[in-house]
Protein backbone atom coordinates (compact mmCIF):
# COMPACT_ATOMS: atom_id res chain seq x y z
CA UNK A 1 0.00 0.00 0.00
CA UNK A 2 1.68 3.29 -1.16
CA UNK A 3 1.00 6.48 1.64
CA UNK A 4 -0.65 9.76 0.32
CA UNK A 5 1.17 12.50 -0.29
CA UNK A 6 1.20 16.68 1.41
CA UNK A 7 2.48 18.91 -0.68
CA UNK A 8 5.75 21.34 0.66
CA UNK A 9 5.97 24.89 0.19
CA UNK A 10 8.78 24.24 -2.08
CA UNK A 11 6.63 22.65 -4.33
CA UNK A 12 8.03 18.80 -3.45
CA UNK A 13 6.23 16.04 -2.04
CA UNK A 14 6.24 13.98 1.28
CA UNK A 15 4.66 11.12 1.36
CA UNK A 16 2.27 10.88 4.35
CA UNK A 17 3.45 8.04 6.40
CA UNK A 18 6.79 7.50 7.27
CA UNK A 19 9.03 4.65 9.19
CA UNK A 20 10.96 6.26 12.56
CA UNK A 21 14.26 4.89 12.97
CA UNK A 22 15.10 6.16 16.69
CA UNK A 23 16.05 3.14 18.84
CA UNK A 24 15.54 0.44 16.07
CA UNK A 25 18.83 -1.45 16.81
CA UNK A 26 22.21 -2.76 15.43
CA UNK A 27 20.82 -6.04 13.52
CA UNK A 28 17.37 -5.23 13.06
CA UNK A 29 17.26 -1.80 11.54
CA UNK A 30 18.17 -2.73 7.40
CA UNK A 31 15.67 -5.64 7.84
CA UNK A 32 13.14 -2.99 9.04
CA UNK A 33 14.34 -0.69 5.93
CA UNK A 34 13.62 -3.36 3.70
CA UNK A 35 10.29 -4.67 5.09
CA UNK A 36 8.76 -1.01 4.91
CA UNK A 37 10.35 -0.51 1.58
CA UNK A 38 8.23 -3.80 0.39
CA UNK A 39 5.04 -3.01 2.19
CA UNK A 40 4.92 0.70 0.36
CA UNK A 41 6.63 2.88 2.53
CA UNK A 42 9.10 5.65 0.65
CA UNK A 43 9.50 8.09 3.55
CA UNK A 44 12.17 7.26 6.20
CA UNK A 45 12.77 9.46 8.99
CA UNK A 46 16.78 9.11 10.03
CA UNK A 47 19.10 11.45 12.28
CA UNK A 48 22.96 11.29 12.78
CA UNK A 49 21.88 11.19 16.57
CA UNK A 50 19.72 8.18 16.27
CA UNK A 51 23.76 6.42 14.98
CA UNK A 52 22.10 3.95 13.18
CA UNK A 53 22.30 6.08 9.76
CA UNK A 54 25.36 3.33 8.48
CA UNK A 55 22.79 -0.08 8.70
CA UNK A 56 19.45 2.07 7.35
CA UNK A 57 21.85 2.97 4.73
CA UNK A 58 22.69 -1.00 3.69
CA UNK A 59 18.83 -1.99 3.98
CA UNK A 60 18.34 1.91 1.50
CA UNK A 61 21.13 0.32 -0.94
CA UNK A 62 19.88 -2.95 -0.90
CA UNK A 63 16.63 -2.44 -2.27
CA UNK A 64 17.83 0.31 -4.75
CA UNK A 65 20.37 -2.11 -6.34
CA UNK A 66 17.67 -4.97 -6.25
CA UNK A 67 15.38 -2.63 -8.35
CA UNK A 68 12.39 -2.60 -6.05
CA UNK A 69 12.71 1.40 -5.89
CA UNK A 70 15.02 3.87 -7.79
CA UNK A 71 16.27 6.94 -5.11
CA UNK A 72 13.97 9.39 -7.17
CA UNK A 73 10.94 7.42 -5.27
CA UNK A 74 12.54 7.34 -1.85
CA UNK A 75 11.72 10.96 0.81
CA UNK A 76 15.03 10.52 3.34
CA UNK A 77 14.93 12.75 6.42
CA UNK A 78 17.70 13.24 8.29
CA UNK A 79 18.39 16.10 11.15
CA UNK A 80 21.32 17.70 12.21
CA UNK A 81 22.02 17.20 16.21
CA UNK A 82 22.29 19.61 19.17
CA UNK A 83 26.47 19.67 19.22
CA UNK A 84 26.60 21.11 15.75
CA UNK A 85 24.88 24.31 15.26
CA UNK A 86 27.67 26.40 14.58
CA UNK A 87 27.10 27.26 10.66
CA UNK A 88 30.02 26.17 9.76
CA UNK A 89 29.56 22.43 10.98
CA UNK A 90 26.33 22.11 9.41
CA UNK A 91 27.63 21.04 5.94
CA UNK A 92 30.21 18.20 7.03
CA UNK A 93 27.94 17.34 9.80
CA UNK A 94 25.77 16.74 6.39
CA UNK A 95 28.01 15.29 4.26
CA UNK A 96 29.13 12.58 7.03
CA UNK A 97 25.20 11.57 6.99
CA UNK A 98 24.91 11.30 3.19
CA UNK A 99 28.03 8.80 3.89
CA UNK A 100 26.40 6.44 6.49
CA UNK A 101 23.58 6.61 4.53
CA UNK A 102 25.36 6.27 0.96
CA UNK A 103 23.45 8.94 -1.14
CA UNK A 104 24.30 11.89 -2.76
CA UNK A 105 21.37 13.88 -0.90
CA UNK A 106 18.96 14.11 1.52
CA UNK A 107 15.26 14.99 1.26
CA UNK A 108 14.96 16.81 3.91
CA UNK A 109 17.26 17.93 6.44
CA UNK A 110 16.21 19.05 9.53
CA UNK A 111 17.70 21.28 12.91
CA UNK A 112 16.96 18.11 15.82
CA UNK A 113 16.15 20.82 18.40
CA UNK A 114 16.83 24.66 18.14
CA UNK A 115 18.98 24.58 21.68
CA UNK A 116 22.64 23.55 21.01
CA UNK A 117 25.45 22.06 22.82
CA UNK A 118 29.10 22.71 23.01
CA UNK A 119 30.91 20.95 20.26
CA UNK A 120 33.21 19.20 23.34
CA UNK A 121 29.77 18.28 25.52
CA UNK A 122 28.74 14.83 25.33
CA UNK A 123 26.12 14.25 23.00
CA UNK A 124 23.72 13.84 25.98
CA UNK A 125 25.05 16.19 28.67
CA UNK A 126 22.21 15.68 31.37
CA UNK A 127 23.43 17.22 34.99
CA UNK A 128 25.87 19.17 33.10
CA UNK A 129 24.09 22.46 33.35
CA UNK A 130 24.64 25.63 31.85
CA UNK A 131 28.60 24.58 30.80
CA UNK A 132 27.26 22.26 28.66
CA UNK A 133 25.00 24.99 26.38
CA UNK A 134 25.97 26.36 23.48
CA UNK A 135 24.45 29.52 22.74
CA UNK A 136 25.00 29.50 18.85
CA UNK A 137 21.47 31.30 17.37
CA UNK A 138 19.78 28.89 15.44
CA UNK A 139 19.23 31.68 12.82
CA UNK A 140 23.29 31.06 12.42
CA UNK A 141 22.61 27.14 12.54
CA UNK A 142 19.98 27.77 9.87
CA UNK A 143 22.35 29.64 7.20
CA UNK A 144 24.33 26.39 7.09
CA UNK A 145 20.85 24.82 6.35
CA UNK A 146 20.59 26.99 3.68
CA UNK A 147 23.96 26.46 2.05
CA UNK A 148 23.18 22.54 2.18
CA UNK A 149 20.50 23.05 -0.29
CA UNK A 150 22.51 25.70 -2.38
CA UNK A 151 25.09 22.83 -2.70
CA UNK A 152 22.18 20.34 -3.65
CA UNK A 153 23.41 18.23 -0.35
CA UNK A 154 19.23 18.63 0.80
CA UNK A 155 16.27 19.25 -1.67
CA UNK A 156 14.22 20.44 1.65
CA UNK A 157 15.44 21.75 4.80
CA UNK A 158 12.94 21.74 7.85
CA UNK A 159 13.07 22.40 12.01
CA UNK A 160 11.83 20.50 14.69
CA UNK A 161 11.03 20.97 18.35
CA UNK A 162 10.70 24.76 17.61
CA UNK A 163 8.01 26.66 19.45
CA UNK A 164 5.26 29.21 17.65
CA UNK A 165 7.80 31.82 18.38
CA UNK A 166 10.66 30.26 17.05
CA UNK A 167 9.18 29.68 13.60
CA UNK A 168 8.10 33.51 13.58
CA UNK A 169 12.12 34.29 14.26
CA UNK A 170 13.65 32.14 11.89
CA UNK A 171 10.76 33.16 9.42
CA UNK A 172 11.88 36.66 9.40
CA UNK A 173 14.98 35.77 9.34
CA UNK A 174 15.77 33.54 6.40
CA UNK A 175 16.22 32.83 2.61
CA UNK A 176 14.48 29.75 2.24
CA UNK A 177 11.59 29.27 4.35
CA UNK A 178 11.20 25.91 6.18
CA UNK A 179 8.98 23.08 4.54
CA UNK A 180 8.03 21.54 7.79
CA UNK A 181 8.24 21.16 11.81
CA UNK A 182 8.68 17.88 13.26
CA UNK A 183 7.08 17.90 16.75
CA UNK A 184 5.84 14.98 19.03
CA UNK A 185 1.74 15.06 18.23
CA UNK A 186 -0.33 12.11 19.79
CA UNK A 187 -3.30 12.00 21.96
CA UNK A 188 -2.04 13.12 25.03
CA UNK A 189 -0.61 16.23 23.36
CA UNK A 190 -2.06 17.09 20.31
CA UNK A 191 -0.72 19.81 19.12
CA UNK A 192 -3.71 21.45 17.80
CA UNK A 193 -2.54 25.39 17.84
CA UNK A 194 0.75 24.73 16.69
CA UNK A 195 -0.46 22.53 13.74
CA UNK A 196 -2.88 25.62 13.18
CA UNK A 197 0.18 27.84 13.52
CA UNK A 198 2.03 26.06 10.99
CA UNK A 199 -0.67 25.74 8.55
CA UNK A 200 -1.61 29.36 8.30
CA UNK A 201 2.37 29.73 7.30
CA UNK A 202 2.55 26.73 5.09
CA UNK A 203 4.53 24.42 7.03
CA UNK A 204 3.80 20.97 6.79
CA UNK A 205 3.78 19.32 10.76
CA UNK A 206 5.45 15.89 10.61
CA UNK A 207 4.24 13.93 14.15
CA UNK A 208 6.41 12.39 16.17
CA UNK A 209 5.70 9.50 19.05
CA UNK A 210 2.19 9.62 16.36
CA UNK A 211 0.87 6.06 17.17
CA UNK A 212 -3.08 6.89 16.86
CA UNK A 213 -2.04 10.80 15.81
CA UNK A 214 -4.23 10.25 12.51
CA UNK A 215 -7.17 12.30 10.46
CA UNK A 216 -5.07 15.83 11.65
CA UNK A 217 -3.88 16.72 8.30
CA UNK A 218 -0.30 15.79 9.29
CA UNK A 219 2.54 13.39 8.43
CA UNK A 220 3.43 10.50 10.81
CA UNK A 221 6.70 8.53 11.44
CA UNK A 222 5.49 5.52 13.75
CA UNK A 223 8.79 3.42 14.66
CA UNK A 224 8.71 -0.33 14.05
CA UNK A 225 11.19 -3.08 13.31
CA UNK A 226 8.28 -5.77 13.62
CA UNK A 227 7.10 -6.47 10.23
CA UNK A 228 3.48 -6.95 11.03
CA UNK A 229 3.23 -3.75 12.39
CA UNK A 230 5.29 -1.84 9.85
CA UNK A 231 2.65 -3.07 7.78
CA UNK A 232 -0.62 -2.57 10.20
CA UNK A 233 1.10 1.34 10.25
CA UNK A 234 1.04 2.18 6.86
CA UNK A 235 -2.58 1.13 6.36
CA UNK A 236 -4.37 3.87 7.60
CA UNK A 237 -6.09 4.84 4.81
CA UNK A 238 -9.33 5.94 6.81
CA UNK A 239 -11.13 9.13 8.67
CA UNK A 240 -12.23 8.90 12.09
CA UNK A 241 -15.81 10.17 12.84
CA UNK A 242 -16.46 13.31 14.09
CA UNK A 243 -17.21 11.46 17.92
CA UNK A 244 -13.38 9.77 17.40
CA UNK A 245 -11.89 12.88 17.21
CA UNK A 246 -14.02 14.26 20.12
CA UNK A 247 -12.80 11.99 21.96
CA UNK A 248 -9.08 11.80 21.09
CA UNK A 249 -9.83 15.62 21.46
CA UNK A 250 -10.39 14.71 25.08
CA UNK A 251 -7.43 12.78 25.85
CA UNK A 252 -5.28 15.65 25.53
CA UNK A 253 -2.91 16.62 28.27
CA UNK A 254 -0.84 18.62 27.26
CA UNK A 255 2.22 15.65 28.38
CA UNK A 256 5.30 15.24 26.36
CA UNK A 257 7.27 11.51 26.10
CA UNK A 258 10.07 14.18 25.30
CA UNK A 259 9.98 17.22 27.26
CA UNK A 260 13.74 17.31 27.54
CA UNK A 261 13.20 18.90 30.84
CA UNK A 262 16.81 18.77 31.91
CA UNK A 263 17.77 21.04 29.20
CA UNK A 264 15.17 23.73 29.94
CA UNK A 265 16.96 26.92 31.15
CA UNK A 266 18.85 27.05 27.99
CA UNK A 267 17.91 29.93 26.08
CA UNK A 268 16.63 28.39 23.19
CA UNK A 269 14.62 25.37 24.85
CA UNK A 270 11.31 25.21 23.29
CA UNK A 271 8.50 24.39 25.75
CA UNK A 272 8.80 26.74 28.32
CA UNK A 273 5.64 28.83 25.91
CA UNK A 274 2.06 27.45 25.69
CA UNK A 275 2.82 25.93 22.11
N1 LIG B 1 12.46 15.07 16.09
C1 LIG B 1 12.56 14.51 17.28
O1 LIG B 1 13.04 15.12 18.25
C2 LIG B 1 12.06 13.11 17.48
C3 LIG B 1 11.84 12.62 18.77
C4 LIG B 1 11.36 11.32 18.93
C5 LIG B 1 11.08 10.55 17.80
N2 LIG B 1 11.32 11.05 16.54
C6 LIG B 1 11.05 10.23 15.33
O2 LIG B 1 9.73 9.73 15.42
C7 LIG B 1 9.75 8.31 15.32
C8 LIG B 1 8.59 7.69 16.09
O3 LIG B 1 8.66 8.00 17.47
P1 LIG B 1 9.01 6.89 18.56
O4 LIG B 1 9.92 5.91 17.94
O5 LIG B 1 9.50 7.61 19.77
O6 LIG B 1 7.61 6.30 18.99
P2 LIG B 1 6.37 5.57 18.29
O7 LIG B 1 6.55 5.40 16.83
O8 LIG B 1 5.14 6.30 18.75
O9 LIG B 1 6.38 4.15 19.01
C9 LIG B 1 7.35 3.18 18.74
C10 LIG B 1 7.05 1.96 19.60
O10 LIG B 1 5.74 1.46 19.30
C11 LIG B 1 5.82 0.10 18.89
N3 LIG B 1 4.84 -0.07 17.81
C12 LIG B 1 4.97 0.37 16.52
N4 LIG B 1 3.86 0.05 15.81
C13 LIG B 1 3.00 -0.59 16.66
C14 LIG B 1 1.72 -1.15 16.51
N5 LIG B 1 1.10 -1.11 15.33
N6 LIG B 1 1.15 -1.74 17.60
C15 LIG B 1 1.79 -1.76 18.80
N7 LIG B 1 3.02 -1.24 19.00
C16 LIG B 1 3.63 -0.65 17.95
C17 LIG B 1 7.26 -0.14 18.45
O11 LIG B 1 7.65 -1.48 18.73
P3 LIG B 1 8.51 -2.40 17.72
O12 LIG B 1 9.57 -1.55 17.06
O13 LIG B 1 9.09 -3.41 18.62
O14 LIG B 1 7.54 -2.99 16.72
C18 LIG B 1 8.03 0.85 19.36
O15 LIG B 1 8.30 0.26 20.62
C19 LIG B 1 11.15 7.95 15.84
O16 LIG B 1 11.52 6.62 15.53
C20 LIG B 1 11.98 9.03 15.18
O17 LIG B 1 12.22 8.70 13.83
C21 LIG B 1 11.77 12.31 16.37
Amino acid sequence: MMSKVLKLNNGRELPVVGLGTYKSGPGEVKKAIKDAIDAGYRHFDCAWFYGNEAEVGIGLRAKIDEGKVKRQDLFITSKLWNNFHAKDQVVPMLKETLNNLKLDYVDLYLIHWPFGFKETASLWPVGKGAAAYSDVDYLETWQGMEECVNLGLAKSIGISNFNAEQIERLLKNCKIKPVCNQVEVNPNLNQKKLIEFCKQRDIVVVGYCPLAAISLGISVIPKSVTKSRIIENIDIDFTLDPEDVAYLDSCNKNQRVCPLAEFKNHKYYSFNTEY
